[in-house]
């Protein structure tokens, strides 16, 4: 069993190349990102179902920018190009692009003009995200031009017969209220494309492959209690049951309840073999007396390493087992140059990385996926809610929150604010509206405050609610008032060490998300 057909999109330098991939496979329509240095011939090669053109900085008249040769119009294949990818398709089919100097910039007018497929039974004048200085001004032959703007004479057009299209706007962007309908038109009515990528199907296929891969021998894999690895362990098991293990090394530093909900509520869900390993004492052993941030994680990742290479060695004494599975996901391997080879384990987002010299073969059955469709894909297998809707935490867990040395009381103070801090947040409902909320302890400040007739010097917790698509920018999360101000009573209240809560008001950059 192999992926479906893809629909590529030819990333012209956008950020939004990922983007647009997602939006298509929101439409349950399996999509890949390739680059725009690959011929029309190596395109074709990939047999896709369909491509879109995004985005991209460059001007379509410069010398030297990517554009699309004639011949991938005439390959029965249908094409939509997006902004850059719009213009770059007018030209190559012999319309114009001109250089008006008029720019258009975010939120702008649309109209559409008379009967289109593109549009259908959307409103005639509607809001669509521009982002564009040069404009098509006449369509190509064979195309009718469907909807302008005050800046673009010819803002989506669309050729039926050889099923292409094209838009000025960005229809990806939540900013295009109707964007993902136009995108739906193309998909659906135009290229005629049939939504079966659905995350059943993905179980099933990803289920085959791994069968395929592993046959009779056996697996293991670190468990972090984070979504990725959570979900691709269950997979896995799926696939081959008990040929699987996996480890669980708990190093002291996870929230509170995140231990038992790997240990229990997830071995309840899926029936897992799990290795449990408590190293919280090694851990704070090896912490003691550290405070900087870089020092910090450095001793994490080792000890993990060591924890787990011990508690592999237990699993597999004979030395019997070959493969390891990993959570990589599509954004990681889109990101590391799209690469299909086994070799390098991802650091990031384990914790400083596994041993180099233990050789596994790699079992990555996330590889082709988004986070949104990894949480699907969990909420199916039927993972525990909260866990398939954590929020991502990093690797070396709250030592990178507790700023300055990390001790076990330190830790307690900062497990009970982050508690409230999640409990709050989750009874307001907003959860699934913030990227992530960092609860941080600045245990080397102490501030005066007063309680009841006495003085207090107590320490500070800062909030850092954050709203991001993919963690690389960040911008802080504009939390109702009410919502902050029960949380801030209720830290002050309830943890008695905590004297001071502050609301991290920080975009990224300049900030990071974490504050170490
Ligand atoms: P920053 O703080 O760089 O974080 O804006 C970006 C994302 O990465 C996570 N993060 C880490 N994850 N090990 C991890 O596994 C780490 O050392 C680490 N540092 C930051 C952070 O939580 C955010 O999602």
């Amino acid at each position: 069993m192999s992926l479906p057909r893809p629909v590529l999109v030819v990333d012209y330098g956008a950020q939004y190349a990922q983007l647009i991939a997602r939006r298509v496979r929101d439409l349950n329509v399996y999509s890949e990102i390739v680059p725009s240095t690959l011929s029309t011939e190596e395109l074709l090669a990939k047999d896709p179902a369909a491509i879109i053109l995004s985005g991209g900085p460059a001007s379509v008249n410069a010398d030297d920018t990517p554009v699309p040769t004639a011949d991938l119009f005439d390959a029965d294949v249908p094409v939509f190009g997006i902004c850059y990818g719009f213009q770059a398709m007018a030209v190559a089919l012999g319309g114009t692009v001109e250089a008006t100097g008029m720019r258009e910039f975010g939120g702008t007018a649309l109209e559409v003009s008379g009967e289109s497929r593109l549009f259908e039974g959307l409103p005639v004048g509607q809001s669509v995200w521009m982002s564009h200085t040069d404009c098509v001004s006449r369509a190509p032959e064979g195309f009718t031009a469907v909807a302008r703007t005050a800046g673009a004479p010819v803002a989506a057009f669309e050729d039926l017969v050889r099923r292409h299209a094209g838009v000025q706007f960005h229809p990806e962007v939540a900013h295009t209220p109707h964007g993902q309908a136009v995108l739906r038109h193309f998909l659906y009515d135009i290229a005629k494309l049939e939504p079966t990528w659905t995350m059943n199907n993905v179980i099933e296929e990803q289920v085959a492959v791994i069968r395929e891969q592993v046959g009779d021998r056996r697996v293991l894999c670190a468990l972090s209690g984070g979504v990725d690895s959570s979900v691709a362990a269950a997979l896995v098991h799926r696939a081959v049951g008990d040929q699987l293990t996996c480890v669980f090394v708990d190093h002291g530093l996870l929230r509170a309840g995140e231990a038992e909900q790997v240990e229990k509520d997830y071995v309840a869900a899926t029936g897992i073999n799990l290795k449990v390993v408590d190293a919280t004492e090694r851990f704070m052993t090896a912490l003691r007396g550290h405070t900087d941030p870089e020092t910090k994680r450095k001793i994490i990742g080792r000890e993990f390493i060591r924890v787990f290479e011990a508690a592999a060695r237990e699993v597999d004494a004979e030395g019997h087992i070959e493969f390891l599975v990993q959570g990589t996901l599509y954004p990681d391997v889109v990101e590391s140059g799209g690469g299909t080879g086994t070799a390098n384990i991802k650091s990031h987002h384990n914790v400083g990385g596994l041993p180099e010299d233990m050789k596994f073969t790699l079992v990555e059955p996330l590889r082709t996926l988004f986070k949104d469709e990894v949480r699907r894909i969990g909420t199916e297998l039927g993972l525990p809610e909260a866990m398939v809707w954590r929020h991502p935490f990093p690797g070396p867990g709250l030592a990178i929150r507790v700023i300055g040395e990390v001790t076990s009381e330190r830790l307690e103070i900062l497990r009970a604010a982050d508690a409230i801090a999640r409990a709050e947040l989750t009874a307001s409902g907003l959860d699934r509206s913030v990227w992530q909320f960092p609860v941080v302890l600045l245990a080397d400040v102490r501030s005066v405050g007063v309680a009841g007739d006495g003085r207090t010097y107590g320490y500070p917790i800062v909030l850092r609610p954050v709203s991001s698509e993919d963690a690389m920018t960040a911008d802080w999360s504009r939390l109702p008032y009410e919502l902050l101000a029960r949380i801030s009573t209720r830290i002050t209240n309830e943890v008695a060490e905590v004297n001071r809560v502050v609301l991290d008001i920080t975009s990224k950059p300049p900030g990071t998300i974490e504050w170490e």
